[in-house]
């Protein structure tokens, strides 16, 4: 602990605090966003030089060298990571803070079980601390090795799985209470931190690699949660402050993915949903019969010169095919020729939230023309073709229809209801939900099969030729 800190560095603390809760509301809107990070960037600046200003600090050649490494390591890896990377490089950073924090609080107790005895009130939140930082730590490095592929994305069952879990859990918290009346133990501590380090595993290897975005949101509320508690360890307010920011907001955006899933937390946590695609499953039904259209890029094109508002709903297959910049260059084809073009974002398209929308920030889409679902919704009856880029289940009618569907009751954007729908996709396969999508059987419906940056490609190039 390091004592009370002066007035002035409470006031910059406050000052900070502010410019980090600011900077969240800014984060709402993209046209925001920008000036959000930078603001969140100076606060962050602004703690860490008053934090280094205080007495105690005085080995910086233990506090300089890794600051300017991880500076340069993250720096990078940030600018190189590809969009669709983006939320194992989320578990890396996450599993980095929650891994501090669990270090931080292992040193404390190490240096107060050194001088004597840790005093229990110290204790408690020592423990807590490094508990849910080595949960955290250990289970985003999970979830990385998950989306990276290094290990499988299919949720890893066996036989007992939730009560050996419990028991670890329950085994943890009984250590913790021994330390506590104890008032120390390195021992203890040791064999407490390492139960914490392989729950975390074990809490994540259950869950569906696809279902990783929300369990890592959840992570990120841990370590916001651990290092608030540290920050209690260090009398740094800041430092409570940030985490609690972090930790709010991590849970807040867990359930919001999961209602706009509508899932609830319990089941993507324990559900083992997202294993790889079930085809044919739950989600096939009556109306499934009846005649898939392919379509050639002409028969798109002559589609879209008729229309007088064509609405794009971009999803996963976009940002894999990296077909923003193609979809820009089309919007603007079709614009020159006086059709409207509105985008069509549904909450959970892709796979992180605001996946969509940052695509097509990065291909210079006006802010203006993307329309949250409930918004736009209304406007696919008036929609004279509704281009669907590399989305499926978020369009897939199964989840208003179908009562024995997986994703029944999930909100979807009402792309049937446009006068034409046209698919660009490579195949029939199905989509996260591993569920056949009944949209594709739709009579107003045309599949333009091949990767989705091609097939863009062609249409502007067709469009081109034929004006
Ligand atoms: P999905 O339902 O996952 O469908 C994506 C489609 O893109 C696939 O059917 C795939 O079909 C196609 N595709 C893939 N690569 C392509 C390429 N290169 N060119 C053209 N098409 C390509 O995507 P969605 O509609 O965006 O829905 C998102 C799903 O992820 C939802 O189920 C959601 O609940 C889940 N999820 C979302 C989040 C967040 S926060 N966004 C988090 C976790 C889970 P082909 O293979 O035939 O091409």
């Amino acid at each position: 602990m390091t004592g009370s800190p002066a007035p002035w560095v409470t006031l910059t603390y406050i000052v900070t605090a502010m410019l980090f809760i600011i900077s969240i509301k800014r984060l709402r809107t993209p046209g925001s966003a920008l000036q959000g990070i930078r603001l969140a960037v100076v606060g962050m600046a602004i703690a860490v030089v008053v934090t280094l200003q205080q007495a105690g600090f005085d080995n910086w050649l233990l506090i300089f060298p890794p600051m300017v490494v991880g500076g340069v390591i993250g720096t990078v890896a940030a600018r190189r990571v590809r969009m669709t990377a983006m939320p194992q490089m989320v578990a890396v950073f996450n599993g980095m803070g929650a891994g501090a924090a669990a270090l931080i609080a292992a040193d404390e107790f190490r240096r107060l079980n050194a001088a004597g005895s840790v005093p229990r009130i110290d204790a408690i939140t020592i423990l807590l601390s490094c508990m849910i930082g080595a949960i955290g730590f250990a289970g985003s490095m999970v979830a990385f090795g998950k989306l990276q592929e290094l290990i499988t994305g299919k949720p890893l069952t066996y036989p007992g799985q939730k009560l050996i879990n419990a028991g670890l859990l329950a085994t943890i918290l009984v250590l913790g209470a021994i330390i506590v009346i104890n008032q120390g133990g390195i021992g203890l501590f040791l064999a407490f931190a390492i139960g914490a380090l392989i729950l975390g595993p074990l809490f994540v290897l259950p869950i569906g690699g696809a279902d990783m975005p929300v369990v890592i949101s959840l992570l990120n509320s841990f370590t916001g949660v651990a290092a608030a508690i540290t920050g209690f360890v260090l009398d740094n307010q800041v430092l409570v402050v940030s985490g609690a920011l972090v930790g709010a907001s991590g849970t807040v955006l867990t359930q919001l993915m999961s209602r706009a899933m509508n899932r609830s937390l319990v089941n993507i946590l324990f559900g083992a949903f997202g294993g790889g695609p079930a085809k044919g499953a739950a989600g096939a039904s009556a109306e499934m019969a009846g005649d898939v259209r392919s379509a050639t890029v002409e028969d798109v094109v002559a589609l879209l010169e008729l229309a007088r508002l064509v609405v794009v709903v971009p999803g996963y297959g976009l940002a894999v095919a990296r077909a923003q910049h193609d979809v820009k260059r089309l919007a603007d084809q079709l614009e020159a020729r006086g059709i409207e073009v509105k985008y069509a974002i549904h909450p959970v398209a892709g796979r992180m939230p605001g996946h969509m929308n940052v695509l097509l920030a990065e291909a210079n889409v006006p802010y203006s023309q993307l329309y949250d679902m409930d918004a736009i919704n209304d406007e696919f009856g008036r929609a004279d073709v509704a281009v669907v880029i590399g989305a499926n289940d978020v369009v897939n009618p199964a989840a208003r229809n179908n009562p024995g569907s997986p994703i029944h009751g999930m909100p979807i954007l009402n792309v049937d209801e446009a006068a034409n729908v046209v698919v660009l996709k490579r195949s029939m396969n199905p989509g996260f939900a591993g569920i056949e999508n009944e949209l594709f059987y739709n009579p107003k419906t045309v599949m333009l099969f091949g990767d989705a940056q091609k097939s863009v490609s062609d249409l502007v190039t067709e469009l081109k030729e034929a004006s």
